[in-house]
């Protein structure tokens, strides 16, 4: 059991996208500058650590998570010396910073590949994957995640190179132990500079089945549009022998131990949701996402309870749970849970659900502002390069018009959800300074009010309903470190649960109504008789709740029991 608590445990985590939070040289792409200069706004809304999506030198092909150069930074977002500004700016807010770390593939302009690709008994020729093609075609009949075949041939070296992901992405050879001893050395290069820890992209698919049979699935990596949008079950037999293959547990127990080297508590979060991630004793991953939960198409409090239910019994006794709704390869909460007539007062239950649940929260940048998908006008605008590769199978390889095939790339492509920060209602939404050609177009809501500065003195704004929720979580350690205990289990309309914290002797009941209609809710006995911490109504006539407690609708209501 969990006794002190870590200050990953207690932490709001907000992920920052370097490319589209703040530009300050003007050349419409963001920049540690810009982020500087903005750090202001993450401690005021109540943020405790920050995940940002990769830094590093990249060709820019899969968005940095490609990349070049694992110890340094992209020129484009500044030097080394900005970053140590970045990480010694946001330290003296309290406010942490973790890495992505990119381990499954480099990108294909990273020398280390470069080299591998020279010829066959190159040095590094075996820091990657290369294999002989099979019967005039790839060695195996493996998909990337991407799309398209996993294997692409390099006419060079006549071979084949593997790559879970992009082309442009080659997967690293991580038997190699040349390979590990590079990544420990960038890994070790970033904790020395003070560091607090690192997002680890795509875990999983680190190791592939070196006997490399083909899988069963009925259809072909060119007959798939986009393997992401196959179900669990597909995907798994699908990437029967890409994910998750023996080596992985090994792997992670090793950069654990390194981390562990080092002060304060630095701490490992996993891009994946399986908790075995955990290792068998503490000893792996500190946090694995709770995607379970943000796959869900539609919340309903029968599914949060039953995803929370899961979820809990299956973590390890140490380990601790951590939630999230959006990210940058995912639709943003607005967009995902809006119904088009409530889409306010749905975001914000959304939000409240994330702050009140058990567990870490990771917020995505913008979300705190409402920022909502934009669809992109056209193909010209797609930046996504897994949404271009969509729209060449749809056309070239399925037989779609390319009509059909632009509409499915638009409403796929990642760039959705990725466009530029929304500080103020300008033409450049204050992200750039005025004049400047943005790398994403800007969302034209940030003129009807979706942005900072519109929403900095409104009581009733987005951003002040974050704040406030921020605050009284960091506020309450029922809220922040409590377990969770489900009341009223067969509601069908609201979620309610208490928060419980035996150390600080504290309770909180959080009530959150998913409907539109006002809903009673069954209360236990001890929980009739609580103060009002926080409504989206107006409660403040209200000493205690009632015994018959009803809910607005779509209402929020957090209390705290006597
Ligand atoms: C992870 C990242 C995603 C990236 C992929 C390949 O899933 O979140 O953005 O494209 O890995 O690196």
């Amino acid at each position: 059991m969990v006794t002190e608590f870590k200050w990953w445990q207690q932490a709001v985590f907000y992920q920052i996208y370097p490319r589209s939070f703040a530009d300050a040289n003007g050349d419409g792409i963001g920049d540690f500058k810009g982020m500087i200069g903005k750090l202001d706004h993450l401690r005021d809304l109540g943020i405790g650590a920050i995940w940002l999506s990769p830094h590093y030198p990249s060709p820019y092909i899969d968005c940095g998570y490609d990349i070049s150069d694992y110890v340094d930074v992209a020129p484009e977002y500044g030097t080394l010396e900005d970053f140590k500004t970045f990480l010694t700016e946001a330290h003296a807010r309290n406010i942490r910073v973790i890495l992505d770390l990119v381990l499954n593939h480099s990108s294909d302009q990273h020398p280390w590949f470069q080299e591998s690709r020279s010829s066959r008994d190159n040095p590094k020729r075996d820091w990657y994957i290369w294999r002989d093609g099979q019967n005039g075609g790839p060695p195996t009949n493996w998909a990337a995640i991407f799309g398209g075949s996993a294997w692409e041939y390099d006419p060079a070296t006549e071979q084949y190179y593997y790559h879970a992901f992009l082309k442009e992405q080659p997967d690293l050879n991580w038997r190699n132990p040349e390979v590990k001893a590079a990544m420990w050395d960038a890994v070790r290069f970033w904790l020395d500079m003070g560091v607090d820890g690192f997002r680890l992209d795509a875990v999983a698919t680190i190791y592939e089945d070196f006997d490399l049979p083909n899988h069963s699935y009925p259809l072909s990596f060119d007959e798939i549009p986009d393997p992401n949008s196959l179900s669990p079950t597909e995907y798994s037999q699908l990437m029967k022998y890409q994910v998750k293959r023996p080596g992985m547990h090994e792997l992670l127990k090793e950069l654990r131990a390194l981390i562990d080297q080092y002060p304060g508590d630095r701490v490992l979060v996993g891009e994946d949701e399986d908790v075995t991630f955990h290792g068998s004793d503490d000893d792996e991953l500190h946090l694995v996402f709770n995607f379970p939960l943000m796959r869900l198409k539609r919340l309903t409090p029968s599914d949060i309870r039953a995803n929370q239910e899961l979820r809990l019994s299956e973590l390890p006794d140490d380990a601790w749970p951590c939630n999230t709704l959006n990210n940058h390869d995912a639709s943003r909460v607005w967009t995902r849970y809006g119904d088009g007539e409530h889409d306010a007062a749905l975001a914000r239950l959304h939000a409240a659900l994330m702050l009140t649940l058990k567990g870490t929260p990771f917020l995505y940048y913008g979300e705190e502002i409402g920022m909502t998908n934009l669809k992109l006008a056209s193909k010209d605008q797609i930046r996504d390069t897994a949404a271009l590769n969509l729209y060449q199978r749809m056309t070239q390889k399925l037989g779609k018009s390319a009509d059909e095939a632009l509409e499915a790339s638009l409403l796929a492509t990642r760039d959705r959800c990725r466009t530029p920060m929304q500080w103020d209602n300008s033409a450049e939404g204050g992200f750039s300074p005025s004049g400047s050609t943005t790398w994403l177009p800007l969302h034209p809501n940030r003129t009807r009010g979706v942005n900072v500065a519109d929403q900095l003195d409104d009581p009733t704004s987005m951003l002040n309903f974050y704040r406030r929720l921020i605050q009284l979580r960091q506020n309450t350690p029922a809220l922040n470190t409590g377990d969770y205990q489900v009341v009223d289990p067969d509601n069908s309309s609201c979620l309610v649960f208490l928060r419980q914290d035996t150390k600080a002797n504290q309770t909180c009941l959080v009530a959150l109504n998913f409907s539109e209609e006002s809903q009673s809710v069954v209360l236990d006995s001890e929980a009739k008789s609580a103060e009002v911490l926080f409504s989206t109504e107006d409660r403040s006539g209200e000493a205690n709740l009632q015994p018959n407690l009803r809910l607005s609708p779509f209402e929020v209501l957090i209390a705290q029991l006597a």
